[in-house]
């Protein structure tokens, strides 16, 4: 928490619902037991498999974070090698070339840097990037499943968003969260192309918003973030495609209608709000059954919420997610 009596909990001090009940789940997979520690578990190019966590540098968020605790997510897969995660990239303000985000983004300014959080909140604020560091930061091992059928195993470092939400008091109206990335098209090239509507635009219902697992995260192996992955700050929505969990975030708004998404409006065939992993819906260009894990060979099967489901398919009792891809 910000402002008043600051508590900081160790992370050490506390175990998360989804933590507790990753372990639960791993508990009973038993074996690989060893590896379980503070793990839960998280799109990339071939043949980038795990290496050792780079060493502690001025980019450090928190002393406390200085790499993993863990090799594996909760499931036993191995992390992606930072390498990987930081150059294969997605980040269509910059280019739509993967390979080329990094370079692309190097010089980007991340400092000072602003997010206003408001629309329907009792105390909308703005928070500058100082203030979003003074939430507790902890460690979140997620799986990243790009709806391209390409994901990772990425070490995030950040707070769950709830927090953030629950310092502005969102008012009874609110019932989703709109969240825009930065326009600046000097800085990010991509913004140039006129055959999308910028700013990128995502958006989550208030309930999903609130969930413990959908964190706003501020690094990757316990360094700040580097511009390609959406420094200073982004979301991770880690059962739901990749493209919901948007980057470099300078406004976020509590509203009362479901906020129409970048990719909604770009591609409204392809693309819908929910947009949770279904390996049974397919996208009409290609099958949602399989991904290939960057730095592996082969590919293995999808899980449904992308292996979350014990965690978030209560949710969405009662919908039938087969109409959103
Ligand atoms: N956010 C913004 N602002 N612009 C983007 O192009 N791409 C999305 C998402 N967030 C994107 C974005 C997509 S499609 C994916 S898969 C992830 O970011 C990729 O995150 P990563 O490059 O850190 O792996």
């Amino acid at each position: 928490m910000i402002g008043g009596n600051v508590v900081k909990i160790h992370p050490s001090e506390i175990t998360p619902e989804h933590i507790y009940l990753s372990r639960r789940r791993f508990l009973k997979g038993a074996a690989a037991l060893a590896a379980a520690t503070l793990a839960v578990a998280a799109c990339g190019p071939e043949g980038s498999g795990p290496t050792a966590a780079p060493t502690a540098g001025p980019g450090l968020v928190s002393p406390s974070l200085p790499a993993p605790s863990a090799e594996t997510d909760e499931l036993g897969a191995a992390l992606t090698s930072y390498e990987a995660i930081t150059n294969y990239n997605n980040f269509y303000e910059f280019t739509t070339s993967k390979e080329r985000v990094a370079d692309l983004a190097k010089d980007f300014r991340t400092s000072p840097w602003e997010v206003q959080v408001g629309g329907l909140a009792g105390k909308p604020r703005v928070f500058g990037l100082e203030d979003l560091l003074e939430f507790e930061q902890e460690e979140r091992i997620y799986r990243l499943r790009c709806v391209e059928a390409w994901s990772m195993v990425i070490p995030w470092v950040g707070f769950p968003l709830r927090r953030l939400l629950e310092e502005v008091e969102p008012l009874s109206g609110a019932q989703y969260v709109r969240f825009e990335t930065l326009v600046d098209p000097e800085q990010m090239p991509g913004q140039e192309r006129a055959s999308f509507s910028w700013p990128y635009v995502e958006g989550l219902r208030l309930d999903e918003a609130m969930h413990d697992l959908t964190l706003l995260a501020t690094g990757i192996y316990g360094k700040s973030l580097l511009p390609q992955n959406g420094a200073p700050v982004r979301l991770v929505v880690p059962w739901k495609y990749g493209f919901k969990s948007i980057k470099s975030i300078v406004k976020i708004d509590l509203v009362e209608e479901m906020p129409v998404s970048f990719w909604m409006a770009s591609a409204p065939h392809e693309y819908g709000f929910y947009a949770t992993v279904n390996p049974e819906v397919n996208h009409p260009r290609w099958s949602q059954a399989t991904e290939r894990r960057i730095g592996e060979s082969g590919r293995m099967e999808t899980l449904p919420f992308n292996g979350y489901a014990e965690e978030v398919a209560h949710l969405y009792e009662g919908m039938d997610l087969s109409q959103w891809y």
